[in-house]
This record gives structure tokens, sequence and C-alpha cells, in this order.
């Protein structure tokens, strides 16, 4: 699609987890119209677009991982890229005291969501990171929010409180989205001289038709007055991916419409 030499990614091969969600499809979609061939690595079944390959992998579970990675090296060869976007916000059975207050905060609900978005990424990066750093070259992004950067804002949610619910944005996603932000520091220089760049991508909240009190209220937190459009995550993936980033490594790409610089 583009010949910049720069941004070029054709014949590359890049490994999405997560890659079924909201936004892991735009990353694979994008991807693959720039030439990269990418193997979605998901714990659920799905469509992938036309050029991508889904693997069925859990990324708590190193040996699915391995055996995905063994399958793809075999028939495409060592990725260049593994975009580390699989999380939990909330389990999808979390109980109602997980949006209560922190002094009640379940216990199962933290392990789950730490297992997931710390845990799943460190074996994602023992597995391919590794086949990477043999290679002598590769690049890994590392999906965080500013919830991992900054406290969530509760106020966002007062119109919740103010309708009768109990709602405290929880505690464990923002514990472990800042998690990654020493996990890229940790690898960065531990695979520097061996060619793996490893880099934070801090995101802000996606645009996904929240109800409208919400999103007046975000609006007006952030300075560039609206959320973050789903496509608009890309742009900073195929940078992170590409040559034009061969000297980022260690780093934090914040894409959160000036959120944090206020
Ligand atoms: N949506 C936002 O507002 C927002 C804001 C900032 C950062 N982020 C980050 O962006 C990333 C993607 O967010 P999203 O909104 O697209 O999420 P999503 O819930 O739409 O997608 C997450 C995907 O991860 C998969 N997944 C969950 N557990 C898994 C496991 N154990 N193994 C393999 N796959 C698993 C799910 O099946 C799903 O396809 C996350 O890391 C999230 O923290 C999102």
């Amino acid at each position: 699609m583009t010949t910049d030499p720069l941004f070029d990614l054709l014949g590359r091969v890049a490994v999405v987890t997560g890659g079924l969600g909201q936004l892991g499809m735009v990353y694979a979609e994008g991807l693959v119209e720039r030439g990269m061939r990418v193997a979605v690595f998901d714990v659920e079944r799905g469509d992938v677009p036309e050029g991508a390959r889904s693997f069925h992998v859990d990324v708590t579970d190193r040996v699915a991982i391995e055996g995905a990675l063994a399958e793809l090296e075999a028939d495409w060869g060592t990725p260049h890229l593994l975009v580390n976007n699989a999380a939990l916000d909330s389990p999808p059975d979390a109980p109602a005291e997980e949006v209560g207050p922190f002094e009640t905060y379940p216990e199962s609900s933290f392990d789950e969501v730490m297992d997931v978005n710390v845990k799943g990424v460190v074996l994602c990066c023992q597995v391919v990171g590794g086949a990477m750093a043999r290679e002598g070259r590769g690049s890994i992004v590392n999906v965080s929010s500013v919830y991992g950067m900054l406290s969530p804002v509760q106020d966002l949610y007062a119109f919740r409180r103010e309708r009768g619910e109990t709602f405290v944005k929880p505690v464990a996603y923002s514990v472990s989205k800042s998690a990654l932000l020493n996990l890229t520091r940790y690898l960065a220089t531990y695979w520097a001289q061996a060619g793996v760049r490893v880099n934070t991508l801090t995101l802000a909240g996606i645009w996904n038709d929240q109800p409208a009190a919400f999103l007046e209220a975000y609006e007006a937190r952030v300075p560039m007055g609206r959320m973050l459009h789903a496509e608009e995550a890309l742009g900073a993936v195929v940078f992170l991916a590409s040559d034009a980033s061969s000297y980022v490594t260690g780093s934090n790409l914040v894409v959160d419409g000036g959120w944090s610089a206020w």
C-alpha cells in the first residue's frame, strides 16, 4: 500500500493478541492492508480479515502460545511484530462487588485480570519475543491505557451513581496496565542488543457508542474534546512496527488527545 520505505511492512509477519476485539480487528485489518501476514491469537473464535490467520490461543497458557508459534513459524517464519493487545477490563463473570468500593474489590477478579493483562503479556513476550531475539530482530508493542499511567477519573462515572447504581471504576485494570510500562522498560534493555525493540502504546478511551452522560463528561475532560476513534490507534502501531521507529525502544507512545497533558 505504501511505497515509503520508512513505513514499509510488506511481507513481514505480525502476531496480534486479542485480535478479534474492537481494536485488535483494526490492527489486523490495517496490517494486512499494508502487506503483513497477520496471526490473530484469541481465546474466542471468530472471523479474521482476509489474509490473516486465526489461532485459538489463551495468552495465559504458555503451551498454547508455543503451539501456535511453532505452526506459524513453519509456514511464515519468525514474527517481526508482536502486539500484546489482549486484555480484560472486568472478567466476563464479574460479581457485583467488582464495581463496588475498593475495600471489597474481589480477589478473584484481581487474579483474573492480572493473569490475562500481565502474565499473558509476559508469556507472549517470553515465547514470541524469545523467538524474535534468536532471529536478531523484532518489535513488541505492549498496549496500555491512560488508566495505567494515571488514576481513573471516578467523576466520569458520577452519572451512574446519580441514577442509583454503585459504580467505582475497578482497580485491577489500572494496576495491570501500569505493570506493562515497566515490563516494557525491562525488556527494552534486556533485548536492546538482540535487536528486539519493546515499547508501550498508551491509549485513551475509545469511542464505542457509550451513554450520552459519559460522553459529555469525557469530552469535557479531554483537551481534544472527543474520544479516540479505534482507527486512530493504527498509525502508532504501524510506526512502532516499521523502520521509522528503528531507534525507539523502552518508550511510551501516548495516543490520548491530550488527556495526560492537563
Ligand atoms: N477500549 C478502550 O477504551 C481502551 C482504552 C485504552 C486501552 N485499551 C486497550 O486496548 C486493548 C484492546 O481493547 P479492546 O477495547 O479492543 O478490547 P476488547 O474487549 O474488544 O478485545 C479484547 C480481546 O482480547 C481477547 N482476550 C481476552 N482474554 C484473552 C486471553 N486470555 N487470551 C487471548 N485473548 C484474550 C478477547 O477475546 C477479545 O477479542 C486492551 O489492551 C485494552 O486495555 C482499550
